[in-house]
């Protein structure tokens, strides 16, 4: 087991790190350069039944904060991932396949067909995706998200994860974790996607900066730090038989050790990794060995949850 070593559902990692699912993963050549590069898995683009191109462009943003975005879900459509996942070495790097069904039914679709090509590809369940007009976020609506993930349990029927968005009240974070925990295949919760439906002003063209949605989009990165921490936190604390991917605001081995602190066994980057390309993630890499070394922790999982409170 080496400094950087990571595991989660009882898969070994060369290192906690991976994209954030709509970076770097639409196309087989952008999985390619993460499979190439020195992150430890990779996960796909969100995919649907059918392929989609997508909200009109500008739909994504970099701001001196982070960046928006409003991509609206292009993809290839979820044979096309599926089709990666069954030529991947799996044994190299894990994959992820992150699914975002427009309805339960297509979900139940994929789920049926990943299940059935029996490969070991890892889904993430996106309950979060903010983007598609007219379709609010399952994950907001805890009776549609109880429904979901009872279907996927009986559908896919073996562990699972789900990608979740951002909560901001307590009574939020106990609900959605009622409802994840009635779910024992529920075995990882990725936290979190973007914060959605924000607004960036450009103030010399008095303008919005993407086109969709009259210029709301998904904001992340140093924007997303707190948030993102406090919901790797509180799942953390609330579901003990699950695992924690952390994702939002990482840009450096800083971020990365505070969601592991946090309770993270993986880490996500979606801003800085669009900012800086695939090679970000050996850097990342070394920044966190520096870090866990000179905390005194063996490897990444020996930091997880260790966040003091005063
Ligand atoms: C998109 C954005 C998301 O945050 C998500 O979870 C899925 C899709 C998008 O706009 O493509």
């Amino acid at each position: 087991m080496s400094l950087l070593s990571a595991s989660l559902l009882g898969i070994e990692f060369a290192n906690p790190l991976l994209n954030a699912s709509g970076v770097h993963c639409r196309y087989h050549d952008e999985l390619d350069a993460l499979f190439q590069s020195a992150a430890g898995s990779l996960v796909t683009k969100s995919c649907t039944l059918a392929p989609r191109t997508g909200n009109p462009e500008p739909r994504y943003a970099a701001t001196p904060l982070g960046s928006i975005n409003s991509m609206g879900l292009p993809n290839e459509g979820y044979p096309y991932y599926l089709d990666y996942a069954q030529r991947h070495d799996h044994a190299a790097k894990p994959l992820f396949m992150s699914v975002a069904g427009l309805t339960l039914d297509d979900n139940m679709q994929m789920l049926a067909a990943i299940r059935e090509a029996a490969r070991p590809v890892i889904v993430e369940l996106n309950l979060s995706c903010p983007n598609v007009p007219g379709k609010p976020q399952i994950a907001y609506d805890f009776e549609a998200m109880d429904r979901m993930l009872e279907a996927a349990s009986r559908v896919y029927a073996q562990p699972f994860g789900v990608k979740m968005p951002p909560y901001f009240d307590i009574a939020h974070f106990d609900e959605a974790a009622a409802v994840l925990n009635r779910y024992p295949l529920v075995a990882f919760v990725t936290c979190i996607n973007s914060i959605g439906n924000a607004l960036v002003i450009d103030i010399e063209h008095e303008s919005v900066v993407i086109r969709p949605k009259d210029g709301f989009g998904g904001i992340g990165g140093d924007y997303v730090l707190p948030t993102a921490l406090a919901n790797v936190n509180a799942f953390h604390r609330r579901c003990p038989a699950k695992e924690i991917i952390g994702c939002g605001g990482v840009k450096s081995g800083a971020e990365v050790f505070m969601h592991l602190l946090a309770g993270a066994s993986l880490v996500q980057v979606g801003t800085a990794l669009q900012e800086e390309g695939p090679g970000i993630f050996a850097r990342l890499n070394a920044e966190l060995a520096e870090l866990l070394a000179r905390k005194g922790y063996a490897n990444p999982q020996a930091a997880r949850g260790k966040l003091r409170t005063l």
